[in-house]
C-alpha cells in the first residue's frame, strides 16, 4: 500500500521502488514518527478538528503499535517506500478508517522534518554524553600527568619541555569547544516544524503551540516553506561531528606515535590493542587507525550532503531524504569513536621515564638560555644567535648544553654561567612557564580543576535529561 495513487493509472516498477523507498534506513525514525503523530492526533482531537473518542483511539493504537515494535511482534516489511508510510499502514490495519483521518493538516514533509528534529534531539543528547565522559577522562588524566615531564614539539621537531598532562589537556580544550558546537547545535534543532504542512501551512485551526508543548520543543518555525525544507540543523550535527572527528584524529595519530617502537612513550592496554596475523612480535594501534581513518567518512558525510543542498529550489525535493544516510552515519561513526578513546585513554600506559629522559635531551632547554641572557641585557635576537652557537657547539660535541664545557660556553658568551646551567634541567623550564595557560605543572592543575568544574554544571543539563 502505498500513501498515494490515486492520479496513477500504472503500476511502480520494483526498480524504482528500490531506488525510491528509505524505510530501509528511514526505519530508524520509527519511536519519533510514532511520538510526532501522537501528539498530532492528541492536538486534532482537543482542537475538534476530531472527536475526542477518535483521538484517543487512535493514540491507543499509535502505542500498542509502539509496544509490538518493542517486543518484536511487528516487523518492517521494507518494500514499503517510508517509515511514515509503515506506521499508517499499521495504524489503518487496527483502526480502519479512522487511522486514514491521522494525517489531516499534516504533510510527510512536515512529518519527516519532526521526526528527524526529534531524533538528532536524541542522539544529540548521547553524543553530548559521550563528549562529557571523554573529557572528564582528559582532565583527571591531565591532573595525575602534570608533573609527567614530556618532550614538546612543533614541526614534530623537539621544541620545549612540556607536561603529559599539559598536552592531554590541549585535547580537553578543544573538545570543550565541540560540546560548545553540539550543544548550539542542539538549541537550534530544537524548533518544530509540524504545521507548514507540505509547504503553505494548513488551512485547519491546528494548534501548534499545543503540538510544540506535548513533543517538548523550544519554539515554533516562523516560516512554513523554511520549515519543511530546512536541514541546517543536520548540517550543524555533521560539522560539530566532523571536527569531533578531526580532533579525535589529531589525538589518534600521537598515539599512534607516541606507542611506536622509536618513540615509546606510551603502550595501548592488550584489550585495546590488535595482533598482526604473521608477525608475532606485532602489538598494533588499531583503534587510533580506525579513529584517524573513520574521521574522512565523517568529514565526507558533512560535504556530501552540503553538496545535496546547495542547489535546491524550495521547498521539499526528494534531494532531501539522501539527509538520512549520511547523518546516521556519522552519528554512529563519531559515537562508536567517542566511545572506545575514553576507556583506550584510561587503561593505556604512560611511560614516564622515557619521556622525561627524551625531555632531557635534544636541546628543548635552548630557548631558556637565550630568556637568561634577556633577563642579563642581551636584546633577544642576540641571545638567539649566542644560543644557536651553543647549541651547533653541542651537536659537534655531541652533547647536551649543560655538558658542553664551561669554559667553551663562555668564549660563545661570557654570560653564560653555573648559576644560569643549573637552571636549564627541564623541570625547572616547565616551572618557569607559569602563566595562565602555560604548562607549568600548578597551571596545569588549575586548568584540570576549571574543566571539572565546568562539566559539573554540563552534565546537571545533560546527564539529567533523558
Ligand atoms: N522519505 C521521505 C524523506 O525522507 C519522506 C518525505 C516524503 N515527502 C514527499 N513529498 N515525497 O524525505
Amino acid at each position: 500500500m502505498k500513501l498515494w495513487g490515486g492520479r496513477f493509472s500504472e503500476g511502480q516498477s520494483q526498480l524504482l521502488e528500490k531506488f525510491n523507498n528509505s524505510l530501509p534506513f528511514d526505519y530508524r525514525l520509527w519511536e519519533e514518527d510514532i511520538e510526532g503523530s501522537i501528539a498530532h492526533g492528541t492536538m486534532l482531537s482537543q482542537k475538534g478538528i476530531l472527536t475526542e473518542a477518535e483521538g484517543k483511539e487512535l493514540v491507543s493504537a499509535l502505542k500498542e503499535i509502539k509496544n509490538e515494535i518493542l517486543t518484536g511482534k511487528r516487523e518492517f516489511d521494507f518494500s514499503v517506500e517510508d517509515i511514515h508510510t509503515q506506521i499508517e499502514i499499521w495504524l489503518i490495519e487496527k483502526c480502519g478508517d479512522l487511522g486514514k483521518k491521522l494525517h489531516t493538516a499534516r504533510s510527510r514533509n512536515d512529518q519527516v522534518a519532526t521526526d528527524l528534529r526529534l531524533y538528532t534531539k536524541k542522539s544529540l543528547k548521547q553524543t553530548i554524553k559521550l563528549l562529557l565522559e571523554l573529557i572528564e577522562t582528559l582532565a583527571l588524566l591531565g591532573k595525575d600527568h602534570s608533573n609527567t615531564l614530556v618532550p614538546g614539539y612543533t614541526h614534530l621537531q623537539k621544541a620545549q619541555p612540556i607536561s603529559y598532562g599539559h598536552q592531554l589537556l590541549a585535547y580537553a580544550q578543544m573538545f570543550l569547544r565541540d560540546l560548545d558546537r553540539f550543544e548550539e547545535a542542539y538549541k537550534r534543532c530544537d524548533v518544530l516544524p509540524l504545521g507548514s504542512g507540505a509547504l503553505a501551512g494548513t488551512p485547519y485551526k491546528i494548534d501548534r503551540e499545543l503540538t510544540r508543548e506535548l513533543l517538548q520543543f523550544r519554539a515554533i518555525s516562523q516560516n512554513s516553506l523554511d520549515g519543511v525544507s530546512d536541514r541546517d540543523f543536520v548540517l550543524d550535527y555533521l560539522y560539530a561531528c566532523s571536527l569531533t572527528m578531526v580532533h579525535l584524529s589529531r589525538l589518534a595519530e600521537e598515539l599512534i606515535i607516541y606507542s611506536s617502537f622509536e618513540f615509546g612513550f606510551v603502550e595501548i592496554s592488550d584489550s585495546y590493542s590488535t595482533g598482526s596475523s604473521i608477525m608475532p612480535q606485532k602489538k598494533n594501534p588499531d583503534v587510533p587507525e580506525l579513529i584517524r581513518g573513520k574521521t574522512g567518512r565523517v568529514c565526507g558525510n558533512l560535504l556530501g550532503f552540503l553538496m545535496t543542498l546547495k542547489g535546491l529550489p524550495l521547498a521539499y525535493n526528494k534531494d532531501m531524504q539522501e539527509d538520512k544516510e549520511a547523518f546516521f552515519d556519522a552519528v554512529d561513526t563519531t559515537q562508536i569513536c567517542l566511545e572506545i578513546i575514553t576507556p583506550l585513554l584510561k587503561t593505556m600506559t604512560v611511560n614516564k621515564e622515557k619521556m622525561a629522559r627524551s625531555a632531557e635531551t635534544g636541546y628543548l632547554n635552548a630557548t631558556d638560555l637565550a630568556d637568561f641572557l634577556v633577563l642579563r641585557g642581551v636584546p633577544f635576537r642576540s641571545a638567539h644567535r649566542i644560543v644557536g652557537e651553543v647549541v651547533r657547539l653541542g651537536i659537534d660535541l655531541s652533547t647536551e648544553i649543560t655538558d658542553i664545557p664551561l669554559g667553551k660556553l663562555q668564549e660563545i658568551s661570557p654570560l653564560i654561567d653555573e648559576e644560569i646551567l643549573q637552571k636549564l634541567d627541564a623541570k625547572s623550564c616547565l616551572e618557569r612557564r607559569n602563566i595562565i595557560g602555560g604548562a607549568a605543572p600548578n597551571q596545569v592543575e588549575d586548568a584540570s580543576m576549571a574543566i571539572l568544574k565546568t562539566l559539573e554544571a554540563k552534565k546537571t543539563i545533560w546527564l539529567d535529561s533523558k
